[in-house]
Parts: structure tokens; sequence; C-alpha cells
């Protein structure tokens, strides 16, 4: 089946492409004809497909409310009246299958607190709702019992929740309700198959191999849409002030759910204290930190918090240590061979800026200069636990005239200065070993960048602007192709 071009922007939040994909081109890729659905006052399902009832007579209601007290979608679906099943015996086990489908809550909806977009193609998910449950109760009002017709009923609204669970999985904010929900999804397509052992086949296989197959290309697709090209970057907003003019604020982007926990490092110099504040909340409104010794000062501001260790470049030296803030001791400390250090190939701020620690979606990256690079940035993938090299990539821009450095999905980008009007410029993908280059203009608010890092997890990137602790947004984009899917 032929899939139209997909364009998918991750736009603050995956999820508001995810839920717009869902409502959109799942239903196609499924074979479900979205409009027939929607428009289905009609009630003449798309019968090639073998999922719809082929008579929209005999079937469930489908109830959605627009939100719960919690800002939830609810979606409810009801068994036709009890008196026209009760003779069979599978209808009881339908029904229980139902009561089950009842209260799914979609947790999709917590995404209430995001944009408004996201709210946005929320609404059109409930209009496709709201068209099923027409078309169910059209269903409802024919008396003619027939089983197997509900019984495909209720696999096309499997057939539209299952994919539902990589995406889920995905949105990490609601964990636990996401997990209560896939239980309940993979519990239903259990039931559902002990109910095709009774009933006979319908296609059984035909579907199944659909769903696999789908489950496999979205599973493929979630890959890509984690991760994209950086198209644009929002206004920043100032979390706090404090401090030098030099220095580095972080959060874990591997800690675990719930944990925000804020790590703060003053100066880029003959300092070794890292503050650590319990959450962000606590960070902007407190100075209620606790205080970690490091064994050695650092040098520059490209520390790197990163699953419960900081990273970090000792002082006058190419030494990069992983130092276990659980264990409170070092765990590995390695030379970053021909890393220049002391100023040798700083950015354009100065401050011993020499070796950049920082972590993406794929994992760790040092991003250093060489004499044998001709003082040109080299790109290093490290290995979280030994430190050793992965692979290394040399670009051809010089270290020190770049104002900051981040990573995003295998890409470093480059700003062209610390201080006035501030672009990022250039753009090395270590995916295709090329680089570009490009102009995403961003408001340098305070005049004076010493530390500029993305976060994969809150897609965010963390600057020390002046004394000032500041945040902006990402906007990434892929485009997918069907022939990608
Ligand atoms: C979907 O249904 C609408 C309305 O019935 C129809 O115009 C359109 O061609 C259908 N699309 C596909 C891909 O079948
Ligand atoms: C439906 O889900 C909500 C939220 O989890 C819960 O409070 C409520 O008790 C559930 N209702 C039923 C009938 O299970
Ligand atoms: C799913 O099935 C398992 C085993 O039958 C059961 O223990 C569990 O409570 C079910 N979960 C839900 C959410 O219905
Ligand atoms: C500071 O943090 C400690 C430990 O987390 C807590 O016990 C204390 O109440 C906090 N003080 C303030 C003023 O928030
Ligand atoms: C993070 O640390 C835990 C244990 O501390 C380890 O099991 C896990 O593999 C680490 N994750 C990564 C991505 O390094
Ligand atoms: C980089 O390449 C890998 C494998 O070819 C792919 O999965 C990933 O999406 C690519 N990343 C980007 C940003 O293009
Ligand atoms: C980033 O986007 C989120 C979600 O829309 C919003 O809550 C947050 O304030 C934004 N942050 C910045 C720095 O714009």
């Amino acid at each position: 089946m032929s899939v139209p071009l997909l364009k998918i922007g991750v736009v603050l939040s995956t999820m508001a492409m995810i839920t717009n994909w869902m409502s959109q081109t799942l239903p196609s890729l499924v074979g479900l004809n979205t409009t027939k659905l929607t428009a289905a006052q009609g009630g003449y399902p798309d019968r090639s497909t073998g999922v719809l009832p082929a008579n929209p007579e005999e079937s469930w209601q489908v109830y959605s409310s627009a939100q719960d007290s919690e800002g939830r979608c609810v979606c409810t679906v009801v068994a036709p009246q009890q008196s026209m099943c009760s003779r069979d015996a599978r209808t009881k086990q339908l029904r229980q299958l139902l009561e089950k489908v009842q209260n799914m809550t979609q947790s999709i909806q917590v995404l209430d607190q995001r944009t408004q977009r996201d709210l946005q193609y929320v609404e059109k998910m409930e209009v496709q709702l709201r068209g099923l449950e027409t078309k169910f109760r059209q269903v409802e009002e024919n008396h003619k019992q027939n089983i197997a017709k509900q019984y495909k009923a209720i696999k096309a609204k499997m057939e539209e929740l299952r994919p539902l669970i990589p995406v889920l999985e995905e949105y990490k904010a609601d964990a636990k309700l996401v997990l209560q929900f896939k239980e309940e999804v993979q519990n239903l397509t259990s039931v559902l198959s002990e109910l095709q052992e009774e009933m006979g086949a319908y296609d059984y296989e035909e579907l199944h191999n659909r769903v696999s197959n789908l489950e496999e290309r979205l599973r493929a697709c979630m890959q890509k849409l984690a991760c994209g090209k950086l198209t644009g970057i929002s206004d920043p907003i100032t979390i706090k002030t404090s401090g030098s003019r030099f220095g580095s604020w972080m959060t874990d982007p591997l800690a675990p759910e719930g944990d925000t926990r804020v790590w703060y490092m003053d100066g880029y110099h003959n300092n070794r204290f890292v503050r650590e504040y319990k959450s962000m909340q606590d960070f902007m409104t407190s100075d209620n930190f606790t205080s970690h010794r490091l064994p050695h000062p650092w040098s520059g501001t490209g520390q790197v918090v990163y699953n419960g260790s900081i990273y970090f470049n000792k002082f006058q030296s190419h030494v990069i240590i992983k130092f276990d803030f659980r264990t409170s001791s070092i765990s590995k400390s390695r030379q970053l061979d021909y890393a220049g250090f002391n100023n040798a190939y700083h950015y354009a701020w100065g401050g011993h800026s020499d070796i950049d620690l920082m972590a993406d979606e794929g994992g760790l990256w040092a991003v250093y200069a060489t004499n044998q690079n001709a003082g040109n940035i080299v790109i290093s993938k490290l290995n979280p636990n030994t430190l050793q090299i992965i692979k290394s990539w040399t670009t051809n821009h010089p270290k020190r005239s770049a104002g900051e450095s981040f990573m995003i999905c295998g890409t470093l980008y480059v700003t062209n200065g610390y201080s006035g009007g501030t672009k990022v410029y250039y753009a090395y993908s270590t995916n295709s070993s090329t680089y570009e280059y490009i102009d995403i203009a961003f408001q340098n608010k305070y005049s004076h960048i010493s530390m500029l890092d993305y976060n994969p997890r809150d897609r965010a990137l963390y600057a020390w602007n002046n004394g000032h602790q500041v945040l902006y947004n990402v906007t990434l984009f892929h485009v997918i192709r069907s022939e990608e899917l």
C-alpha cells in the first residue's frame, strides 16, 4: 500500500506529530479509510479491509467524552443490549472483553500541558471517535445479532489501539498510565486470540500479518521520529540568575523518571564543587543545594552529567574523568589522546574550553581539536564506561573560531560566536561524515555564552549566559518518505 509523503516536524514534543500521524496516516496504513470512518453516517464501511463489519447494523457503541476531570480523553465502549446476546456463551466473553475496553483512558491527552498544537491534533482524533460513535449507534439500532460481525468491529478497534503501544512507550511523562494501558491492550489481544479460536477464522491470518507488519514499521518509524535535523531554536527562558560570567549547568538526560536534579558548576577553572539542586523547581526558587567535591578541579565548561556520573576535563590536562555521584568516587579516568588543552584549542570565548563533553540521543561525545587536524574540530564518540574512543570524525571547522557547539542526533552544530548576534551556522553529520553551512539564529540575551549543550530528554538547549541560566527549546524536523516506512 502506498503511503503519501509524511512530513513530520518534531516541535517541542514529538507527541504532537505522533498524534497527528496516528489520527491521519495510521488508519490508512492499517487499511482503514479515515474519511469513511468519520463520514460513516452513510454506513458503507470498507469491505476490502476485512476489518470493519460488513454490515454495520450489528455492533457496539463507542462514546468519547472530551475530557475527564484530569484532562484526559476517555473512550468508552458499550455492548449492545444484553437481552439480545444472552443466549450465546461467546457473547459473554465479548462482553467481558468490552468491559476491559471500557475506561481505557488514553494518556495521549496528558499532552494537554504541552502545546496548542497537540490539542489541535487531539481534537482531530476526537472527530474520528465521534464518527465511530455515530456509526456504532446506527449499528445498534438493528436488532439482528451477528457475533462474527461484532467481533470484526472489535478487531478493527484493536487495530487502532495496538499501534499505540510503541507510541505510548515513547511518551515517558506518564509512564504508569502507559504501562497499564499497554497491559490492557496486550490482554485484549490475547482475549481476542482466544475468541478467534472459538469462532473460526475470519481473515485472522491476514489481519495478524498486517498488524505485525505495521508494528514493525511503526517501531522503525519511532526511531526516526525521535531524531531529526535542527531547524529552529525558540526564544530563551531565563531559569535563574546566579554565579559568575562563566559556568555550566544541566540535568541528566538518563535520570530516572521524575528525577529533575539540576547540576551546577560555576567558573571555568580552579573549582571542583558541583552543586546539586533537588529539582528544577528548587533550582529556580531557592538556593538550597548539596555540594559535591570532585577529586580534581575542572577545566572549561564542557562537563556533562550522564547516567548518574559527571564527566569532566581535569584541570590543565587532556584527561577525562568520570566521577560517579552515587559512590562519590572516580569510576574511570583516561587521557583523550592528541586533544589540545590549556587554551590550545579553546572556543572563541577562551576559558580553557578545549574539551567539550556532551550527550545526545546516541550517547556520549567529546568535541576538541588536535594538531593533527590543524586545530580543527574533532568529534569522538566515547564509551561511557571505559572512556575509550569508539570512533572519531575530523571536521574542517577551526575550533578557536567556534562560539560553542552541541550535538543533536549525531550531528554537531557549531555557533558563530559567543557575544552579539549568534547563530548556528555549521553542522557536521557523523552519520554521513558530511558538513553543511546553515543559518539558525537564536537570541543571545545576555551577550556572553560560555556554555551551550543539548539535552535529549528535554529536547532543550541549556546555556550559561553571563551569569544567567537559560533554556531554549529546539525544533527538529524529519521527513519520512513512504519507502522508508
Ligand atoms: C476514502 O473514502 C473517501 C470517501 O468515501 C473516498 O473519497 C476516498 O477515495 C477513499 N480513499 C481511499 C484511499 O480509499
Ligand atoms: C476509570 O479510570 C479512572 C482513572 O484511572 C478511575 O479513576 C476510574 O475509577 C475508572 N473507572 C472505572 C469504571 O474503572
Ligand atoms: C492482564 O492479564 C493478567 C493475566 O491474565 C492480569 O494479571 C492483569 O491484571 C491483566 N491486566 C489488566 C490491566 O487487565
Ligand atoms: C533544603 O533541602 C533540605 C534537604 O532536601 C530540606 O530538608 C530543607 O527543608 C530545604 N530548605 C529549604 C529552605 O528549602
Ligand atoms: C546507566 O547506568 C546503569 C547502572 O548504573 C546501567 O545499567 C545502564 O546500562 C547505563 N545506561 C547507559 C545508557 O549507559
Ligand atoms: C543516522 O543513521 C542511522 C542508520 O543509518 C539512522 O537510523 C538515523 O536515523 C540517522 N540519523 C539521522 C539524524 O539522520
Ligand atoms: C519548551 O516547550 C515546553 C512545552 O511547550 C514549555 O513548557 C517550555 O516552557 C518551553 N521552554 C522554552 C525554553 O521555551
